[in-house]
């Protein structure tokens, strides 16, 4: 197992990427420690991880919030004694409109949730791994911190501003035993925030969302979307030591659609 006695904190765990991730990384021999604001999602996956022999907990948290931050991160603590494994993952697109139109409010609450509590629970996680000279933070971003579309500047910034965190945190932290990366998805068709964002671009375009995400598969080189685990299966890797020499980095997997 790659992840034996290994304690996990990943943030949006309650669905979706997060979701196969924690049970994943469960299976992989893992504690997982949950967090969302979905007291009933959270409870559903740890109780899927714990019918398969896995050990999970889970806190409610809003990562808008510093102190739930604060709070989350404490409880993963205090039931698996340490954090060595930090994904931020938690996140939401937020409006899909230009920026002219862009309420300052959602701004901040994107910006919050992707890339201040990845700031937060990142300061609250290295002093720990600092002092065990171990541990692994994976930075969740996408392929919008290095593409150019419309309609979603906050989420971009917010994906864009974690690149240039997990560089700045991985060149402190390298030499003190600990690893820092970020992982950047295609479009992962099957999560609840995919399938509102195709919604909403296909009701704006005036297309039916088949034809929208259609389009859009079209432009990556595979011609299809990731799915779940495919992310997860890659968080894995870089979260064990089969990536015990990749620091810094910012890994696409989105079946080819950038290249840098
Ligand atoms: N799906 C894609 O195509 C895609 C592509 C590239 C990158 N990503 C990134 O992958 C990550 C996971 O996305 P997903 O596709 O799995 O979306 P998802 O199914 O909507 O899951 C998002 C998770 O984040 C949690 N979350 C959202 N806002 C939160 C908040 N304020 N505080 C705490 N938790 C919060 C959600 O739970 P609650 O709503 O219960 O809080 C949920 O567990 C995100 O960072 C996303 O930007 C996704």
């Amino acid at each position: 197992m790659l992840l034996e006695n290994k304690v996990a904190l990943i943030t949006g765990s309650g669905r979706g990427i997060g979701r196969a991730m924690a049970k994943l990384f469960a299976k992989e021999g893992a504690a997982v420690f949950l967090t969302a604001r979905t007291e009933k999602q959270l409870e559903a996956v740890a109780g899927e991880i714990a019918a398969e022999g896995g050990k999970a907990g889970f806190a409610t948290a809003d990562l808008t919030q510093v102190t739930d931050c604060s709070r989350v991160f404490r409880a993963a603590e205090e039931q698996f004694g340490r954090v060595d494994i930090l994904v931020n993952n938690a996140g939401h697109y937020g409006p899909v409109v230009p920026v002219e139109d862009y309420p300052l409010e959602e701004f901040e609450k994107v910006i919050n949730v992707h890339l201040r509590a990845a700031f937060v629970l990142s300061k609250l996680a290295l002093p720990g791994m600092y002092a065990r000279a171990s541990g692994v933070i994976l930075n969740v971003s996408s392929l919008s911190a290095k593409a150019a579309f419309s309609w979603g500047s906050a989420y971009a910034a917010a994906k864009a501003g974690l690149l240039g965190l997990t560089r700045y945190m991985a060149a402190e932290a390298a030499r003190n035993g600990v690893r820092v990366n970020a992982i950047c998805p295609g479009p992962v068709t099957e999560t609840v925030m995919s399938k509102e964002l195709g919604n909403t671009l296909a009701n704006k375009l005036n297309v039916s969302p088949e034809d929208q995400l259609k389009g859009f598969l079209a432009s990556i080189l595979q011609g299809r979307g990731q799915t779940a685990m495919e992310i997860a299966q890659a968080a894995l890797f870089l979260c064990s030591d089969m990536s015990s020499a990749m620091v810094g980095q910012s890994i696409n997997v989105d079946g080819g659609a950038a290249f840098f």
